[in-house]
């Protein structure tokens, strides 16, 4: 299928030897400003969007424990992160209930462990107890706000997750009141440290735990939070405008359904209840491994990425030959985005930003470099590696879709999604049989 485009790297032996020779210069520290220097010696421009906010390179780091305290976040500003997603509150009522409360509990242990994938690919997987952010709102709001402060100046988006209310099976209401009174707080913050004029984005979580809970047993129950979060939340922010994402979770159903719940968002949503940006897709659920007395848990590696692209090839595929309308929202991808390469399928699927966790986890002998913060160390191998890295892949895709030198990432993105080009032609056929 579509992979077979990035089978072989293809680029001329000029590049190739630049980019060998950037990853050995580089292994003490990366220039800065990063951007700058790809831009002068390789013609590409990082540059992108996420949420409607203009990031400076698509890498970014998603929502867990590596984005709960303030000095990862001023550290990852520093190490030059794109945009970096705050750990997720559980949203609360003005009294302080919360329906999601089982979502907020303290992690005891974190490990980070190999796993292998179906197809037998090595990988790493982390795997912990905890969920949510464990203390108060107050403190997430402070902790939101001096995020907002400390990169005020270095062209980084800090950006809120939220897990809200979701009614399960049977019980009808939505708690309004854990929408309002959560966003509006949220939206007090932006206003005062945030960037000035510019609309708040939001994540909305479904975590993969969810997968295992009795709250998405039902198909039609998982369907029909996706088609209603968007309207509350910006109900809830009303008239103050919102830019609202759905991380989708991988469900414990066949891929046919993930196709379904995308399917729900983007063609079944009434106006208001659309989402601006999806986030595509959170780890993977095992309802048998047992983890510190725990029966379920979350995982990632090598499976969680097969069965996004498998996910969103099967979805542009279609829309490639007419058989369901275009997903025309921005994407932000995320599962076991381990390498460029990785992160140029997800591109050539329509993703226009790339968030990590896990990779930012692993030993330090993972990588190559051998000072700095395990971001700046990723990084490094993330953008320069000269067969996995992306810039190597973009280069091999410029010249394989003739795209303009001054394209930016955004823009490749939105070429990959347009049936007009060839990106899907090649790929159809395999993907449909
Ligand atoms: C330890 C851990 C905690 C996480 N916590 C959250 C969370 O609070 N909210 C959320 O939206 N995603 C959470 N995630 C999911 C990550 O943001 C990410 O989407 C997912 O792990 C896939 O990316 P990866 O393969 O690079 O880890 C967590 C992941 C891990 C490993």
């Amino acid at each position: 299928m579509l992979s077979s485009v990035l089978k072989e790297l293809e680029i001329d032996p000029s590049s190739r030897s630049t980019l060998a020779g950037d990853y050995e210069r580089f292994a003490d520290g990366l220039p800065h400003p990063l951007e700058e220097y790809v831009r002068d010696r390789y013609e590409i421009n990082l540059s992108s969007e996420y949420g409607g906010l203009s990031i400076k390179n698509p890498f970014g780091k998603g929502s867990g424990q590596l984005s709960l305290n303030v000095s990862q976040v001023r550290r990852d500003a520093e190490d030059g992160l794109g945009f970096v997603i705050l750990k997720t509150i559980i949203a609360e009522d003005e009294r302080g209930a919360q329906s999601m409360s089982e979502w907020a509990i303290h992690e005891t242990r974190m490990i980070v462990e190999r796993i292998k994938g179906a197809n037998g690919s090595e990988g790493w997987t982390v795997t912990w107890k905890g969920r949510g952010w464990y203390d108060t709102f107050e403190k997430y709001l402070e902790f939101f706000g001096e995020s907002l402060r400390v990169v005020q100046d270095m062209g980084m988006p800090v950006v809120p997750s939220c897990k809200y209310h979701l009614p399960r099976n049977g019980e009808g209401e939505w708690k309004l009141g854990e929408y309002q009174y959560t966003t509006r707080r949220l939206l007090e913050v932006w206003k005062q440290h945030g960037p000035q004029g510019l609309t708040m984005p939001i994540e909305k979580d479904f975590s993969p735990t969810l997968a295992g809970s009795d709250r998405a047993a039902q198909k039609h129950t998982i369907l029909r939070w996706l088609m209603r979060v968007t309207g509350l939340i910006r109900q809830a922010a009303s008239p103050i405008p919102i830019k609202v994402g759905l991380k989708v979770f991988n469900a414990v159903f066949e891929d046919a359904f993930q196709l379904e719940m995308l399917r729900a968002i983007n063609e079944r949503c009434e106006a208001e209840d659309a989402p601006d940006f999806l986030v595509y897709g959170n780890r993977l659920f095992d309802p048998d491994r047992e983890f510190d007395g725990v029966r379920g848990v979350a995982y990632g590696g090598p499976d969680l990425s097969e069965r996004n692209l498998a996910v969103l090839g099967s979805m542009r595929a279609l829309e490639h030959v007419g058989q369901i309308p275009i997903c025309l929202l921005p994407i932000s991808a995320t599962g076991n985005i381990v390498t460029g390469r990785i992160a140029a399928e997800y591109l050539l699927r329509g993703a226009s930003s790339f968030q990590i966790h896990t990779y930012f986890q692993l030993p330090s002998s993972e990588y190559k470099m051998r000072t700095g913060s395990k971001t700046a160390r990723a990084l490094h191998e993330l953008y320069f590696h000269p067969e996995e890295g992306l810039l190597a892949w973009l280069l091999h895709l410029r010249r394989a879709f003739d795209w303009p030198v001054d394209w930016n990432i955004k823009q490749m993105a939105e070429f990959c999604v347009d049936p007009a080009n060839r990106v899907w032609a090649s790929a159809t056929a395999s993907v449909l049989r």
